[in-house]
C-alpha cells in the first residue's frame, strides 16, 4: 500500500458544462491511497495517514498528483517520423509514414519501436493511449505485449488499407477481416487490453472493406472503432471523387456500418451540419489532435462548439502526425487553437480534456482519467517549477489554476515528476 502526498486534482464533473470550480476538488495537502494497482481514497493526507499507518509514504511536497493523461489518437509505428518536415496529408503520408510503417512486417522492430514509444509516453506522463498499428498483425501484437508486460491500458488495432498505399502496405477485404477477428480473440479484453477495429479511412479502404470492417464490428459492438474523418480540405475532396454516391465523408463510413457510439473519428475539423447532427445523435467522439492540426497545416478544431452539440471530445497527440508525445504540450495547442477560435479554454478544461475527456470518448471512465475510489492507479505528478522559466511565474501565482498553467503552456517531460502505472512507478521519482 503506497500513500502518494501532495496537491491532488480530482473530478466529479465535466468542466465544460459547470464552473470549473464546480467540476473538481483540489486538496492542497491531500493524498492519494493506492494498493494492488487501484485507487482505495483520495482525501487530505493527514486523515489517511492516520487511517493507515501501514502506508507507504510518498511525499510529493507541492507537486500536483492528477490522473495519467489519456492520449486518445496516435500512431505508434510513425515514433521514429515524428518531426518530418514540409508537407500535406496526403504526400507526408506517401513521403514518410508509409516507408515507415512498412518495416514493422519485422516483429523485432515492431517490439524495438513499441517500447521505445511507452518508455518515451511514460516519461511524458502519458498512461493510456488508443494507437493505430500498420497493416501488420505484428505490429498489433508487439505493442500489446509490451504493454501487457507493463501492466497498462492500451487501444490498438491492426491499420487495415486496400487501396491507395503501396503493394506492401495493402491487405484486402477479406484479409482485413481475417485478422482483425483473430487479433480480437486474442487480445481483447486481456488484462488491461481493448481492441480497436481501424480502417485508417474511406481514401484508403474500398467500399468491400469497409462493409467487411463494419460486419466485424457488428460481430463485436463491445470493441471501440477508430478512423480519421474530414482532416484536410483535399481529403474530403478526394473521398467525394471516391465515393461520389455518398452524401458526405461521415456517410462512407455510416454506409457500411461504421459510425456508433463506440466510433472515435480523428481530427473531424471540416464537418457539415449534417454531419455534427449525426454523430451527435448517435454519441460518437471526436479526437481533438491540436499539434498534428497546425504541423501538418489541417485547421482549426472548434473544441468548445463542439463540446456545446453535447459532443464527446477526447485530446490526442496524433504521434506522429502531432509534433510532440506531450500532453501538456498538447494542451497548450488546444489552449492556442481555442484561441484562434474565440473561445478561451480553461486550465481545468485543458486538464480534464486530457484524463476525464479522452477516458469518456474511449468508453473507460470508469476505470481510468480521474482521481477517485475504485479507478486504477494511473498517475501523473507534476512538478509547477520544472524550469527556471516555468518556476519564476508559478512563484507569482495566485492560486493553483495560475500555478499550473505555466506548466500547461511551457512544459514538457521535465515537469513530470513521476508516472504511475497500476499502482507502480514507471518514470521519474518516489
Ligand atoms: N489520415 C490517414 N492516416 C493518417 C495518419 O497516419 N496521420 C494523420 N495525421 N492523418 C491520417
Ligand atoms: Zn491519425
Amino acid at each position: 500500500m503506497h500513500l502518494l502526498t501532495g496537491q491532488t486534482l480530482s473530478f466529479h464533473a465535466d468542466p465544460f458544462a459547470v464552473p470549473f470550480g464546480e467540476a473538481c476538488t483540489l486538496r492542497r495537502q491531500g493524498g492519494v491511497l493506492i494498493e494492488a494497482g487501484r485507487i482505495l481514497a483520495v482525501d487530505e493526507a493527514d486523515t489517511l495517514r492516520a487511517a493507515h499507518p501501514e502506508a507507504e509514504v510518498v511525499s510529493y511536497g507541492e507537486d500536483l498528483i492528477c490522473a495519467g493523461y489519456v492520449d486518445a489518437h496516435v500512431h505508434y509505428p510513425q515514433t521514429a517520423i515524428i518531426a518530418s518536415w514540409g508537407l500535406r496529408l496526403i504526400d507526408w503520408l506517401n513521403t514518410y509514414t508509409f516507408p515507415e510503417e512498412a518495416r514493422f512486417s519485422d516483429l523485432a522492430y515492431a517490439a524495438q519501436i513499441a517500447r521505445r514509444y511507452l518508455d518515451l509516453t511514460a516519461a511524458h506522463g502519458t498512461t493510456t493511449m488508443a494507437s493505430f498499428c500498420t497493416i501488420h498483425p505484428e505490429s498489433v501484437e508487439a505493442l500489446f505485449t509490451e504493454a501487457q508486460a507493463r501492466g497498462q491500458c492500451v487501444i490498438a488495432g491492426k491499420t487495415c488499407m486496400d487501396r491507395n498505399a503501396p503493394d506492401t502496405l495493402r491487405d484486402s477485404a477479406q484479409s482485413a477481416y481475417d485478422d482483425s477477428k483473430a487479433l480480437i480473440a486474442r487480445w481483447h479484453g486481456r488484462d488491461r487490453l481493448h481492441y480497436a477495429i481501424t480502417p485508417r479511412f474511406t481514401p484508403t479502404s474500398t467500399p468491400d472493406q469497409l462493409a467487411a470492417l463494419g460486419a466485424l464490428w457488428g460481430e463485436h459492438p463491445d470493441c471501440l472503432m477508430q478512423t480519421h474523418l474530414s482532416e484536410q480540405t483535399d481529403e474530403i475532396a478526394w473521398v467525394r471523387a471516391l465515393q461520389p454516391e455518398a452524401r458526405d465523408y461521415l456517410d462512407t463510413y455510416e454506409a457500411h456500418g461504421l459510425l456508433g457510439a463506440r466510433g472515435l473519428y480523428g481530427h473531424a475539423i471540416h464537418l457539415t451540419p449534417r454531419e455534427i447532427e449525426r454523430l451527435a445523435e448517435t454519441g460518437a467522439a471526436l479526437v481533438h489532435c491540436p499539434t498534428s492540426n497546425t504541423f501538418i497545416g489541417s485547421g482549426l478544431f472548434a473544441t468548445a462548439a463542439i463540446k456545446t452539440r453535447g459532443l464527446s471530445v477526447g485530446l490526442a497527440t496524433d504521434t506522429g502526425g502531432g509534433s510532440s508525445f506531450s500532453m501538456l504540450r498538447t494542451m497548450a495547442a488546444a489552449y492556442e487553437i481555442g484561441q484562434l477560435t474565440g473561445t478561451t479554454l480553461h486550465a481545468a478544461q485543458l486538464i480534464w480534456l486530457a484524463t476525464q475527456g479522452s477516458a469518456r470518448a474511449l468508453h473507460l471512465d470508469h476505470e481510468i482519467g480521474n482521481l477517485a475510489p475504485g479507478m486504477a492507479a494511473d498517475i501523473t505528478v507534476l512538478d509547477l517549477a520544472s524550469t527556471p522559466a516555468i518556476a519564476q511565474r508559478q512563484a507569482e501565482a495566485e492560486d493553483l489554476w495560475e500555478a499550473l498553467f505555466p506548466t500547461i503552456m511551457m512544459g514538457d517531460d521535465r515537469a513530470i515528476r513521476a508516472t504511475w502505472i497500476n499502482g507502480a512507478r514507471v518514470a521519474g521519482t518516489a
